[in-house]
Order: structure tokens, then sequence, then C-alpha cells
């Protein structure tokens, strides 16, 4: 008898994959996985400096955002990393539409989605959502978390029909590890990490294929960070989901990044795949910001050359000329205060099987194999 009853639980739970895939690939246009699902090209977002009060006159911009490429492809996650104030949350909300970029493109799945309106933005805000930064702040401190997580669906009532939220509501919490009896439970009734949950199954309620995490786990302790992120690598699996996930300590997103990204006043400096960051990495900022990682390996770490960065970052209001991260850097010359260095394979590497050869954003970009992790 009880065989039986697990056998036909079996079967509906195979039959539900099935459409499950089949609904998926039906959304998806047969969109592959690898395929570039995001396209991101020479992205700027200056916001205007005024001065005055009865007439506002613009004195210059903050140059938050200054001129970033990058493709997330299906089903990958791309590490977004670099110090406060660098411009990853803005990249963030631009890329979910939070934001109006003052130049560049955004393209998904092949259409551009930059200065999308009505019912094509409300597609884009569906299929790609935001996870937030501090779970203290970003719930509504008045709302259950039942309300909460359903709120998303007074939006896009063809997800989930009135009479259905609440039982969906509760498959989300069942789905980021919570007790679905907890529906009437108020925010300040979860720990840290359980709130990072509750944001996490809000930001999956309207099914998104896409989801740009802006340091989901930096307020949060060590050992709640690991359950979090191996929560959100399950969540990916299960729901062929693509991220952003940023942070602004390499350590964070190694485990969890296929790809990572470098970002140094408004500008990407060094993209490539975990290993190319994490074991050759050629730009000095990245090699910087590496050094400060610790090592597992007490011999390792003893031998271990630091690299400290003298100086504060810059203002985006105004910008060093040539390399932004002159200022700051040991190796820099006069070609760098002329030049701005373009994000390429070095000419160095470029016909080296080796990996280095990955873009880099630097006039003399250099493996420095002190500095590389054991
Ligand atoms: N709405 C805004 N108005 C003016 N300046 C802003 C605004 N949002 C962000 N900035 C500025 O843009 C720069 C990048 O900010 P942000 O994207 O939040 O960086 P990060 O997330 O890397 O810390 C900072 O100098 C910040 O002060
Ligand atoms: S371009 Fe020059 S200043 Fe910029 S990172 Fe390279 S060496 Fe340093
Ligand atoms: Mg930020």
């Amino acid at each position: 008898m009880r065989a039986d009853h697990s056998g036909r639980k079996e079967a509906r739970e195979e039959g539900q994959e099935a459409r499950r895939l089949l609904a998926r690939a039906h959304a998806e246009n047969a969109f592959a996985a690898g395929e570039a699902i995001l396209e991101v090209r020479d992205l700027v977002k200056h916001f205007p400096l005024t001065q005055g009060i009865l007439f506002k006159r613009q004195v210059g911009a903050v140059k938050a955002v200054d001129g970033v490429s990058f493709d997330l492809h299906k089903g990958e996650t791309l590490g977004i990393v670099g110090e406060s104030g660098c411009g990853k949350s803005t990249v963030a909300k631009l890329v979910t539409h939070l934001e109006e970029p003052t130049a560049g493109t955004i393209r998904y799945k092949g259409n551009d989605i930059t200065r999308a309106s009505g019912r094509a933005l409300k597609a884009v805000r569906r299929n790609i959502q935001m996870v937030f930064q501090d779970p203290y702040t970003s719930l509504n401190p008045r709302m259950t978390v039942g309300d909460i997580i359903g709120e998303p669906f007074d939006i896009h009532p063809e997800v989930a029909p009135k009479g259905d939220r609440r039982r969906k509501v509760q498959e989300l919490l069942d789905v980021v590890g919570l007790n679905p009896e907890y529906i009437n439970r108020y925010p300040h009734q979860f720990s840290g990490g359980q709130r990072q949950r509750i944001g996490i199954a809000r930001g999956l309620a309207l099914r998104p294929e896409i989801i740009v995490a802006d340091e989901p786990v930096s307020a949060l302790d060590v050992s709640v960070q690991a359950q979090v992120v191996n929560l959100m690598e399950r969540l990916q699996d299960e729901f062929g989901l693509s991220y952003m996930f940023i942070a602004h300590d390499l350590s964070v997103v190694r485990h969890i990044s296929d790809r990572v990204g470098v970002m140094y006043l408004g500008k990407l400096v060094e993209v490539g795949t975990e290993a190319e960051i994490y074991e050759h990495p050629t730009h000095p900022y990245t090699q910087a910001l590496l050094s400060a990682v610790p090592v597992p390996d007490p011999e390792a770490e003893g031998k271990r050359e630091r690299i400290v960065l003298e100086g504060d970052v810059p203002s985006p209001a105004n910008p060093p000329s040539g390399c932004r991260f002159r200022t700051r850097c040991w190796k820099a010359e006069q070609r760098c205060a002329d030049e701005v260095p373009l994000l390429a394979v070095p000419s160095l590497y470029e016909k080296a099987d080796s990996g280095a050869a990955h873009p880099s954003a630097c006039h003399f970009a250099e493996e420095r194999s002190a500095v590389v992790a054991a």
C-alpha cells in the first residue's frame, strides 16, 4: 500500500517535472543554456550634481557607471566585485530598470530593452528581479511575510490568481527553507539569515529568469552567509536561474561565480572565469583585492605578499584621467595618465594558452605570481 502510494507520488512528480520543463522551454523560445541572456553594452549612468536652491544649475556629474559592458549567460552566475562606491548597485538598478541609463544599451534575449515601457517594461521587470543587500531595511516592518512575498502578485495577477496566493506564498516559504506556517509573522520575528530568505522568496515569486542580487550576504554573519549562498545555488539549479551576484569582497563570490567582473570607479577593469580571476589576475587592482583575501593554508598565508593600496578611492565626480586606478597603482607611468586602457585581452597573452588570456583594462597587464592564492 505504502509502496503503491510512493510510486504514484513519484509518477506525479515526474509528470509535474516534465510539464515544468516544457513550460520553461516554451517560455524561453528554446533559449539554450550558455547563450547570452543579457547583453550590456557601454552602460553609463551620470547623476547630475546641482547647485542653488531656487534656480538649480548643473555643476557637474557623479559618474557612477561610466561605460560598462558584459554578457550574462543563461544559467551562469556572474560575480561583480569592487569597493564601496564603485558603481555596483547602480549597475544592478540599471539592469533591473529601477534607474534609467544616461547612455548605452541593455539587450534581453536579443531584444533591446534599454528604454522599454508599458507592457514590455512590465515583462522585463517580471523576468529580471532584484534581491537587496540589507534584509533589515528592505522588508516593510508593518507587512506580514505573506504580504511581502505575495506583493508582486498584485502587479502580476496572472502568476497567482487571488484565491491561489496563500498556497503560492507557502510554497515559496518552503522552497527557501522556511516553515510555511510562518506566513502571518512579521519581519522582526526572524533572524537576519531568515529575512534574507524572505527577500529571496519574494524575488522568486514571479518565476524570473534573472536574479540580480546586490550584496545579498554582506549584512550577515559569516556562518549564515554560506547557508544563504548554498540556498541560492540550489535555487539556481532548481529554477534554471541566471545570477548577477554583487559583493565588495572577492572571497564571497568565488564559490558561487562562474565568471567574475572586477569594478573600479565606474568601470569594469578585469573579467574572467573564476579560475582566470583568482589564479591568473593581471590587473593590479584585482591583484591588490586578492592579496587581502586570507588563504586557508597557514604556510602559504605566511609566504604571501600583501599589497596595501595607498590613498582613498577618488571621487566619481572627478575621476583621474587615463586609467582611473593610476592614483593608487604602484605600476603607474605617464601613459596611464594619457590613455584610457581598454578592457581587452592583453597583447602579451593574446596567443598564449594561459589563464592570463582574459580581458584586463591595464596598459601593463601582467601576472604576478606572488599574490596568487595557493
Ligand atoms: N541617486 C544618486 N544620486 C547621486 N549620486 C548617486 C546616486 N546613487 C549612487 N550615487 C553615487 O554613485 C556612486 C556609485 O554608487 P553605488 O552604485 O551605490 O556604488 P556601490 O554599490 O558599488 O557601493 C557613489 O559615488 C554614489 O554616491
Ligand atoms: S593602466 Fe597603468 S595605472 Fe592603470 S592599472 Fe595598469 S599600470 Fe596601473
Ligand atoms: Mg551597493
